[in-house]
């Protein structure tokens, strides 16, 4: 399928989503949006697929929802649309990605960028990456997760300057707050998402759907009810055919040969 504002490829089990309008700092406008949902569609129907990069350019990864095209939107409208989720086909999509997503983030990530990138299970950010909520300077305020999933990994002080002051954060700032899992020189930047993409790849894709939810819950509920998540989830492990063969393999001193199953 031809792609206007994306880039899609495939390398091995890792699926690469390149954001490329680059004219626009990779704004995300609608259409963009939309083909980013259709790629995430074809890479999570893809049984070859067992982790997906999502990445920008050197400079910007992304400078946040398109401005030009709210500018005239009104209140109506976009409730009624439920904007940014554009009835299930928008941001959304993004959120109910079962596959692992890694955000590998150079250059600006503002706004809807940022957004995006936290949306991603992983942030990998090379050393020129900047990160911010800069929408109380354009009059407005985030609105796909930029209050909620920021407090969630840096804390409230640092979310609530960050989202009332506007100001950005440098990559090296991000990695002390917990924004981001780790810093790599900007050429090294993809490289590293992808060998990151691959190893998780690797492993027993029931098993890292499950460690992903069991994660994720820790996020979305308290930690008695992310506990017993936990736990049934490792328990259910016990089910998979990959698990035998994890463990077999580790007494039978040989690597693992997992079926996905
Ligand atoms: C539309 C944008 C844009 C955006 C940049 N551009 N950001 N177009 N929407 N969010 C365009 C500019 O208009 C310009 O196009 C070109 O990209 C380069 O931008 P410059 O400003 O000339 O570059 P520079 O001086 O290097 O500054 C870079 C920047 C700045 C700091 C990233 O562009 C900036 O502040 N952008 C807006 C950031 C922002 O406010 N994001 C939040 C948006 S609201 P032309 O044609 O003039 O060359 C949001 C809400 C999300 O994200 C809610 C849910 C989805």
């Amino acid at each position: 399928m031809q792609h206007e504002f994306i880039e899609l490829s495939r390398e091995d089990a890792v699926g690469i989503i390149r954001l490329h309008r680059p004219e626009a700092y990779n704004a995300l406008c609608n259409g963009l949006i939309a083909e980013l949902g259709q790629a995430l569609e074809a890479l999570e129907a893809d049984d070859a697929i067992g982790a997906i990069v999502v990445t920008g350019g050197e400079k910007v990864f992304a400078a946040g929802a398109d401005i030009g095209e709210m500018l005239e939107r009104e209140h109506a409208g976009l409730f009624v649309e439920d904007f940014p989720f554009a009835h299930g086909q928008g941001w959304e999509r993004l959120a109910r990605c079962r596959k692992p997503l890694i955000a590998a983030v150079s250059g600006y990530a503002l706004g809807g960028g940022c957004e995006m990138a936290m949306a991603c299970d992983i942030i990998l950010a090379s050393e020129t990456a900047k990160f911010g909520q800069p929408e109380v300077k354009i009059g407005t305020m985030p609105g796909a997760g930029g209050t909620q999933r920021l407090v969630r990994a840096i804390g409230k002080a640092k979310a609530m300057e960050l989202c009332l002051s506007g100001r950005t954060m440098d990559a090296e700032e991000a990695e002390r707050a917990g924004l981001v899992c780790r810093v790599v020189p900007v050429e090294a930047l993809l490289e590293e998402a992808r060998a990151l993409a691959a190893s998780i790849a690797a492993h027993s894709r029931p098993v890292v759907m499950q460690i992903r939810e069991s994660v994720n819950q820790a996020f979305e509920t308290g930690l008695q009810a992310g506990l017993l998540f936990e736990r049934r989830a490792f328990q259910g492990t016990f089910d998979f055919a990959d698990r035998r063969e994890g463990m077999a393999a580790f007494a039978e001193k040989r690597k693992p040969v997992f079926r996905h199953r």
